[in-house]
C-alpha cells in the first residue's frame, strides 16, 4: 500500500486586517483583555467568497508541488463556510483551477475539516481509489458572525490554505492519526440560523445567534487535543520527543500552551499564528503548516504533530512525516483582487444589514430561535 506525501503547499490571506482596536470601536472589550485571554492581537477580514479564497491558495499549493490542474484526481474542500450549500464548494474550486478530471467533495467537521479531510484523501490515496488529492481548509466566518456578541466575535477570522497529496512509495504524509468528537456536548458551540431548520421560517441567512460555552470548549480542547495525541502517537510507535513541530488548531494561545506542557513539547516547537490571525476555524492548522514551511522551520524528514479541535465537538491529531523538498518547484502568479475597502468597514457593513434587518423585522425570528434553543441536543439542526 502506497503512502500519501505532502508535495505542494499554499495559502491565501486576505488583506483586509481587523485589529482588537477596531474590535472596541464597537464592543465592550479591549486590547488588554482579548490579548490577555486569547492571544490575539488581529484577524482577517475577506472581500471574496470563500471559494475564490480556496482556489488561489490551491492554484499556489498546485504550482508548488508542480502539479497540473488537470492532473488532479480529488479535490476536498475542508470548511463550514460554503457560498451556497448546492452545489458544493470543492466543485467551485474545481471549475475557477479548471481540475477537469477531479473528483470534489466538502467535508465540515467545523475546525478540524482540514484535517478530517486530509485523513479521507490519504485513505483514498492509500487503497489506490486516486494518485493524488487536493485538501483545502478554508473558512469564511465574517458573513455569519454575530459581530456585536463579543463573546464570539472577538475570537475568528478568515483565511485558507491548501496542500497537495501524492502517491508515493516512501512512508511519508499522515503516518497515523486519531479523529474522535464529543456530541454529547455539541450544543455548546453552535450556530443558529443557518441550515434547514431554519428554512422559510422567518430566519434570514446569515441572522445567527450564536451559543458558545467558551470555558466548557476551553476544556473539552484540552482533554481532546491531548488524548487525541496520545492515540496518534501511540498507533505512529513514537513518543512527543520524536516531535519536530507542533502545527496545532489556533483557537487559543492559552489551549495551546496547555496541550504543549501536556505533551512535554517544548513551545519553542509550536507553530504560532493566532496572534495575527485569530481562530480561522479549518484554516488555521493549514495556514500555520504554509507560514512554517516558508520561515524554513520544517526540515527534510520532520515528523509533526496536528492536534485540532471543533465544533461537534471534534477532535483529531495527526502524525505527519515531511519528505525531502521543503521548497516549492514553482509559483503561481493568481491572486485576489485588490482591497477597496477596509476590514472594520467590511464588518460594519454587516452590522448596519443585521440591524437593519432586525427593525424591519422586530420578532420575526424570535419563535424559531427560541425552538431551536429548546430543542434537544441529539435533534439540533
Ligand atoms: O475553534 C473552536 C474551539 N474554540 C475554542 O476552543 C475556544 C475556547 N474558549 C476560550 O478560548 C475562552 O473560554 C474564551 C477566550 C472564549 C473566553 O475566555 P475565558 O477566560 O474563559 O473568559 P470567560 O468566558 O470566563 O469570561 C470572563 C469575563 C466575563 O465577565 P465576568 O462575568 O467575569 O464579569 C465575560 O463577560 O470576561 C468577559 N468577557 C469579555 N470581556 C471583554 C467575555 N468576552 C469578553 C470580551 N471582552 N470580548
Amino acid at each position: 500500500m502506497s503512502y500519501a506525501a505532502i508535495t505542494g503547499w499554499g495559502k491565501c490571506m486576505p488583506p483586509a486586517i481587523l485589529s482588537n482596536a477596531d474590535l472596541a470601536t464597537f464592543l465592550d472589550t479591549t486590547d488588554d483583555w482579548i490579548v490577555s485571554r486569547t492571544g490575539m492581537r488581529e484577524r482577517r477580514i475577506s472581500h471574496v467568497p470563500a471559494t475564490d479564497m480556496a482556489a488561489v491558495a490551491s492554484a499556489r499549493a498546485l504550482a508548488c508541488a508542480g502539479l497540473a490542474a488537470g492532473d488532479l484526481q480529488l479535490i476536498v474542500y475542508g470548511s463550514c463556510s460554503y457560498d451556497e450549500q448546492v452545489p458544493n464548494s470543492a466543485s467551485g474550486v474545481q471549475v475557477i483551477l479548471g481540475a477537469h478530471n477531479a473528483g470534489a467533495m466538502d467535508v465540515n467537521t467545523a475546525c478540524t475539516s482540514f484535517l478530517y479531510g486530509l485523513s479521507s484523501a490519504t485513505a483514498l490515496i492509500r487503497t489506490g481509489v486516486v494518485k493524488n488529492a487536493l485538501v483545502i481548509g478554508v473558512e469564511l466566518i465574517s458573513p455569519y458572525m454575530d459581530w456585536d456578541n463579543r463573546n464570539v466575535s472577538v475570537l475568528f477570522g478568515d483565511g485558507a490554505a491548501a496542500v497537495v497529496l501524492q502517491a508515493s512509495d516512501e512512508k511519508l504524509g499522515v503516518l497515523a492519526e486519531h479523529l474522535g468528537c464529543y456530541a454529547d456536548a455539541r450544543q455548546t458551540l453552535r450556530v443558529r440560523g443557518m441550515g434547514c431548520a431554519y428554512a422559510n421560517r422567518g430566519v434570514r441567512y446569515g441572522d445567527t445567534r450564536w451559543d458558545f460555552d467558551g470555558q466548557e470548549i476551553f476544556k473539552k480542547a484540552v482533554k481532546g487535543m491531548c488524548q487525541a495525541s496520545d492515540i496518534a502517537l501511540q498507533k505512529a510507535g513514537l513518543t512527543p520527543t520524536d516531535i519536530d513541530l507542533l502545527v496545532p488548531h489556533q483557537a487559543n494561545l492559552r489551549i495551546i500552551e496547555s496541550v504543549a506542557k501536556y505533551a512535554k513539547i517544548p513551545m519553542e516547537k509550536a507553530v504560532l499564528t493566532v496572534e495575527r490571525y485569530g481562530n480561522m476555524s479549518a484554516a488555521t492548522v493549514p495556514v500555520a503548516l504554509v507560514e512554517a514551511l516558508e520561515e524554513g522551520r520544517v526540515k527534510p524528514g520532520a515528523t509533526l504533530l496536528t492536534p485540532g479541535f471543533g465544533g461537534g465537538l471534534t477532535l483529531c491529531s495527526h502524525v505527519i512525516r515531511w519528505g525531502s523538498r521543503v521548497t516549492p518547484l514553482g509559483a503561481s502568479s493568481v491572486d485576489l483582487p485588490p482591497l477597496t475597502t477596509t476590514a472594520l468597514e467590511l464588518v460594519n457593513g454587516y452590522r448596519a444589514e443585521r440591524a437593519r434587518r432586525s427593525e424591519s423585522e422586530a420578532g420575526l425570528q424570535a419563535p424559531v430561535f427560541a425552538e431551536a434553543a429548546a430543542r434537544p441536543p441529539a435533534s439540533a439542526a
